[in-house]
């Protein structure tokens, strides 16, 4: 474990095992219905959950980027979600969904989700890594979602604080200690 960790809360393979779950799931959804998905993931922090999901998906798909900034450096919100640039992808008419590591507030979901719906998609669905019911600021809810979690700041399995962490292979909460230091 890394020397920062407190304690681990998700390993490896519970990640893994219940990824294939997830993908399972979004499998028997879209197969048979669906010629092909444009999955969108919400950078930087879904692309760890994104590029394991994706092995596991036997849906054709096209994946894109949105990078939305919420938090920056710090663990709590400091202002509204804010979409950075555009999709590449055209999704009017098209089989979409949306992915990304964690509902928290569902804030950066709920704006994601209103912006990629105005551009009028034959479906959406959405699908997180980890959901925190106790945060929620709305009534947004995940067609999928990997794993419930309490309200605690978790890193790892690409999320992070200040920029790091992201590359752990499992989930777990920071020492206090490591909040105090700087840069
Ligand atoms: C995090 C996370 C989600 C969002 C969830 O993004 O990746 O996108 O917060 O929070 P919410 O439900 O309260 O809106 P962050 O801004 O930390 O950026 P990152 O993805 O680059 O880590």
């Amino acid at each position: 474990m890394n020397s920062d960790l407190e304690k681990i809360i998700l390993s490896a393979e519970q990640i893994s095992s219940r990824i294939q779950e997830i993908a399972e799931d979004i499998n028997r959804h879209y197969q048979d219905t669906v010629r092909e998905i444009i999955l969108i993931t919400l950078l930087d922090g879904a692309i760890v959950f994104t590029a394991d999901l994706i092995r596991h998906i036997s849906v054709p798909l096209r994946l894109d980027c949105i990078r939305v900034s919420s938090y920056g450096n710090s663990t709590n919100p400091e202002t509204a979600p804010r979409i950075l640039g555009t999709l590449k992808s055209e999704v009017q008419d098209k089989h979409v969904l949306l992915v990304d590591d964690i509902l928290d507030t569902g804030n950066t979901m709920k704006k994601v989700f209103a912006e990629v719906s105005s551009k009028c998609p034959a479906s959406l669905k959405t699908c997180v890594f980890l959901d925190k019911p106790e945060r929620r600021e709305n009534n947004f809810q995940a067609d999928w979602s990997g794993f419930n979690i309490p309200d605690e700041f978790v890193v790892g399995y690409g999320l992070d604080y200040a920029g790091r962490y992201r590359e752990l292979p499992y989930l777990g909460t920071l020492k206090p200690a490591i909040y105090s230091q700087t840069s």
